[in-house]
């Protein structure tokens, strides 16, 4: 590629420039068509372990693997030019000890060709997060519902208690002293997403977390309503892609008879 045509990627200090000075857009993508098709529009891509259940076909978060994300962050980073890409760290491949956590991270930044990684919990996996800052890894937090939890806690239903609440706060806090640059909030409550924001120095990422975090995030198939069964609360569709691609196969295959 010239010079001409090259495209700057952002990088993690545009994204915590940008708080309290435009709201991030990110959005989830898996393949290098996917990547392609966001990355004009959105500021970072999350390869999430959302793959499990969007693209995999499980019912949790918790099969896909390692090798699973590195891969398929080789994909989008390949389709992609301007926007930040971050791996998600699967299940058990960060809780076991930094060496690990060191190790898998930077099978996704080495390998997979991320800029960053995220990964689920508060202060129980600080000293994790700064191991992985201090070897110059960028981290994304991410509290509220922890889809990798979902045996521990047995639902993933949003809690709206005083307790959850400072919890929540310690743990944001706590992340933000380890050196995360940025914290997804998933179905936080908006007035405690909203107090969140206001005291952290980093951007809050929301997803069924309200208006007031400094970015929202999507899965790629709930914006285009690509999947029947929306994650309740978390999906905000701005169309029904799903609805238009069954027209359109009803169509070929009727055509294919000569029906229409
Ligand atoms: O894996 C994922 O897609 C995520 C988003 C829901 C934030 O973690």
């Amino acid at each position: 590629m010239n010079e001409r045509t090259r495209v700057e990627r952002k990088t993690t200090t545009s994204i915590t420039q940008a708080k309290g000075e435009t709201k991030l857009s990110l959005s989830t993508a898996y393949d290098a068509w996917m990547g392609a098709l966001v990355d004009e529009f959105v500021d970072a891509i999350l390869v999430g372990d959302s793959l499990a259940v969007v693209v995999q076909g499980y019912d949790t978060t918790l099969p896909v693997t390692l090798d699973e994300i590195v891969y398929h962050t080789q994909m989008v980073v390949r389709g992609t030019q301007r926007a930040l890409i971050i791996a998600d760290l699967p299940f058990l491949s960060y809780e076991t000890g930094r060496d690990d956590a060191i190790r898998s991270a930077g099978r996704c930044i080495k390998e997979g060709g991320a800029q960053a990684v995220k990964l689920e919990g508060g202060r129980s996996v600080a000293e994790t997060v700064a191991s992985l800052t201090a070897a110059g890894i960028p981290v994304v937090g991410h509290l509220g519902v922890q889809p990798q939890a979902i045996h521990t806690l047995g639902s993933l239903e949003p809690r709206d208690d005083e307790e959850a609440a400072s919890n929540l706060l310690a743990d944001a806090k706590a992340l933000e002293q380890a050196g995360i640059f940025a914290l997804v909030l998933e179905l936080v409550p908006a007035s405690l997403a909203r107090s969140v924001t206001q005291q952290l120095t980093i951007p809050t990422i929301g997803i069924g977390s309200g208006a007031d975090c400094d970015g929202q995030i999507q899965v790629f198939h709930d914006l285009f309503q690509l999947r029947d069964s929306l994650a309740e609360g978390l999906a905000t569709p701005f169309c029904d892609a799903g609805t238009l691609m069954r027209d359109a196969l009803r169509h070929y295959a009727t055509s294919v008879r000569g029906e229409s």
